[in-house]
């Protein structure tokens, strides 16, 4: 579409050849069998924070993200859900470079994403695109749609002017928006209209990587799933690798390929949507599922109501973190910190009773 030409390494991965399809329509086993695309190993982000304590509250330190690991695939969709302070945001922008790492590392295309911002980062991030809930905490207001689109063209002197303008209206016609709206100012566009025009600045420049932050939480419900179908039609045209968050569960089932649960700063289970919202192991995805109401409820007959709100990041309760609003809590949870494990059938669950029967799966 535009006359970039990607540096060795950046080159687009090679088409897929067979068998079974994925949730975002590209075959599995192609997609399984070739190194991520991003690929995050042992994150960590602390961030240093006034201390509520006392009447002066010194510095005192909030663990954001610990020990994150996960790979994301050309072509397919990673789901990251959660309740809110979990630590969904800080992943995002960390995999992204946009916050720096505390320990752990990052590599996309094998190449280092380290959030210093250097000639190098610039280069990755022309790659990696991220789509924020809020459209208009990303668009100018003072431009019109069609500049908007064509300014990260302008950014990295994509081709010649003429043509930039001609890429920009060719997406803005993709992502469906008419002619008429072009040269429209953000506050003249409906919130479905503008979250369309923030995927097409996105995607202008032809990135491999997508970081979805709630991109539909701000829309109204009736155009949730236009947009949702769009995003889906767009990742297979330019078979792109989505990391996607979501409280949203039901939407997470239907686009991702694999979801990640996190619960303050960790991720506690990972696994298919198939295998996670028809057998969650941990108690926590075991509350979550419950409360998503379709067939799936039926099986755990109620909801399973969690006792308070999730603790203070900054005085993380001992052992496993959930213990204090863990149905099946034991003393032993009290103590030891339960490592992310593997299940049969390619499912990883941190909790120290999770092959207990007390647990349904
Ligand atoms: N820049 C920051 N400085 C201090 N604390 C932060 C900062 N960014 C996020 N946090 C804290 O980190 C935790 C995780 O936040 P976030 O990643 O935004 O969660 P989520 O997106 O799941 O709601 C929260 O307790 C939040 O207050
Ligand atoms: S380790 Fe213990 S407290 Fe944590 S989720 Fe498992 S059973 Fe609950
Ligand atoms: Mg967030």
């Amino acid at each position: 579409m535009n006359g970039f030409l990607p540096k060795a390494g950046l080159l687009p991965s090679t088409a897929a050849s067979s068998a079974r399809v994925s949730a975002s329509g590209v075959p599995e086993t192609a997609a399984q069998d070739a190194p991520p695309l991003l690929r995050a190993r042992g994150l960590v982000r602390r961030f240093k924070v006034r201390s509520q304590r006392g009447l002066f509250g010194g510095a005192t330190t909030l663990t954001a993200v610990n020990d994150v690991s996960f790979d994301i695939h050309a072509g397919r969709t990673l789901g990251l859900v959660g309740e809110s302070g979990c630590g969904k945001s800080t992943t995002a922008r960390l995999t992204l470079g946009l916050t720096p790492v505390t320990a752990g590392e990052i590599a996309f295309d094998g190449m280092p994403v380290n959030g210093r911002r250097t000639a190098h980062w610039r280069e990755l991030r022309r790659h990696m695109q991220m789509v924020y809930q809020d459209p208009l905490s990303v668009l100018d207001k003072r431009l019109p749609m069609l500049s908007q689109v064509i300014e990260p063209l302008d950014i990295f002197a994509v081709g010649e002017r003429r043509e930039r303008a001609e890429q920009a209206r060719a997406m803005l016609s993709r992502v469906g928006l008419s002619q008429a709206l072009w040269q429209r100012y953000p506050h003249e566009l409906s919130g479905g209209q503008r979250q369309r025009a923030v995927l097409a600045r996105a995607l202008i420049l032809q990135p491999r990587l997508l970081v979805c932050d709630e991109p539909i939480s701000a829309l109204d419900v009736s155009i949730q799933a236009q947009v949702i179908n769009l995003l889906q039609d767009l990742q297979q045209e330019h078979h792109l690798g989505m990391l996607f968050i979501s409280h949203d569960l039901k939407v997470v089932r239907q686009i991702c390929d694999e979801v990640a649960v996190m619960y303050l700063g960790r991720i506690v289970e990972q696994g298919t949507p198939q295998e996670l919202f028809a057998h969650p192991a941990h108690p926590y995805t075991q509350a979550l599922v419950s409360a998503i109401p379709t067939p799936q409820r039926a099986k755990y007959h109620q909801r399973i109501l969690l006792d308070g709100d999730p603790p203070n990041p900054i005085n993380l309760p001992s052992g496993c973190a959930f213990h204090p609003r863990c149905p099946v809590a034991t003393a032993r949870c009290r103590q030891e910190t339960p490592a992310l494990q593997d299940l049969p059938g390619g499912r990883k669950v941190a909790c120290l009773n999770a092959s207990t029967p007390t647990l349904k799966s």
